[in-house]
């Protein structure tokens, strides 16, 4: 019978018996997946496990600092970078939402190898890859993939002639989360929402400049404490909102307004392939709505995508 204990002894041992003395290099996104692989390889070899937090400007708000905090309060040995304005460069008019990936992927690998060869006598790539990644369900459109097509492109970024160290990647994601657990990770961190790698660059339809991302993430804020306030966060699987590239009119006491959409998702899924829109209470959907326009300035309308998926998809691009 699997227990997440005996994962545990079995994998830190197994983990001290590949790396030895050698330094192991990691990205964190603060998903729960890298969280836990770091943990657990970190429980195996201590400081050998160096790891970077990149700041792309397209978190959610504060999530860059609170993230990097939790890492340091768990003991992690990891490096913060704030990579915001390379991002938002490689960003500046991609309107396609395959563009903007790449974009971003490309501008993360190029941040993590810059910091990896800063370090020395690095031998192992530590990854957070878990079981349905391996099989290649929900990460088509995943990280992986975009380093995949960037192999084909030409020269190998130095950090992938590392070689590979996976612990989770036996495990589903309730396994995942019950290994985090019993290590003792913070719930802030073990019970989040997925999150795309692009993260809100590809919530921001049409091109992505920095303002619109502080718009989002105010949107966004008011919308994921809203829902945790009111209990209903761990009922949804994944929540966000998005940009719409369009504007609409509105009135603000005698003015007439012109100003932007944000649409909020909020589904219900086992593992992101199939999902449903969640029927979040009316009364909550109101309180969102009024709150998202009395205090996100620029904003004048909020609408709630009712699509499942298929044939929608969770983003919208
Ligand atoms: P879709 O929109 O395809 O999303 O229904 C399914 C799940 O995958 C996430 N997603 C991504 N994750 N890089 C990622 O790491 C991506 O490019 C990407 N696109 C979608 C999405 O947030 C959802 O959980």
């Amino acid at each position: 019978d699997w227990t997440s204990d005996v994962f545990i002894d079995a994998s830190i041992a197994d983990l001290k018996a590949k790396i030895g003395s050698d330094k192991v290099v990691m990205g964190l996104s603060g998903g729960v997946d890298s969280s836990v692989a770091a943990t657990l390889i970190h429980r195996a070899i201590g400081d050998q496990l160096i790891c970077v937090f990149v700041d792309n400007g397209l978190l959610r708000k504060n999530e860059f600092e609170e993230v990097l905090d939790s890492y340091k309060h768990m003991g992690l040995n990891v490096i913060g970078v704030d990579a915001k304005q390379k991002f938002y460069d490689a960003l500046a008019g991609v309107t396609d939402p395959e563009a903007k990936r790449k974009a971003i992927g490309n501008a993360f690998i190029e941040v993590f190898d810059e910091e990896s060869n800063k370090l020395e006598g690095v031998k192992w790539l530590g990854q957070g890859t878990i079981y349905p990644d391996v099989i290649e369900s929900i990460s088509v459109k995943g990280p992986s993939a975009t380093i995949k097509s960037h192999h084909n492109v030409g020269g190998l970024p130095d950090f992938m002639k590392l070689s590979v160290v996976e612990p989770l990647n036996t495990l589903f994601k309730d396994e995942v989360r019950e290994v985090g657990r019993a290590l003792e990770i913070v719930e802030t961190i073990i019970g989040r929402h997925p999150f795309p790698g692009p993260g809100l660059g590809i919530r921001i339809l049409g091109d992505v400049t920095a303002e619109k991302v502080r718009t989002l993430q105010e949107v966004d804020h008011i919308f994921i404490k809203g829902l945790k306030d009111h209990g209903l966060y761990d009922n949804v699987w994944q929540a966000g909102a998005m940009l719409l590239p369009i504007q609409s009119v509105g009135v603000m006491g005698d003015e007439r307004t012109y100003e932007k959409v944000v649409a909020l998702r909020a589904v219900g899924s086992v593992d992101g392939m199939t999902a449903d829109w969640i029927h979040l209470p009316y009364e909550f959907l109101g309180k969102i709505s009024n709150d998202i326009i009395n205090k996100v300035k620029g904003v004048n309308r909020v609408v709630y995508d009712i699509s499942s998926k298929p044939p929608a998809t969770i983003e919208w691009e």
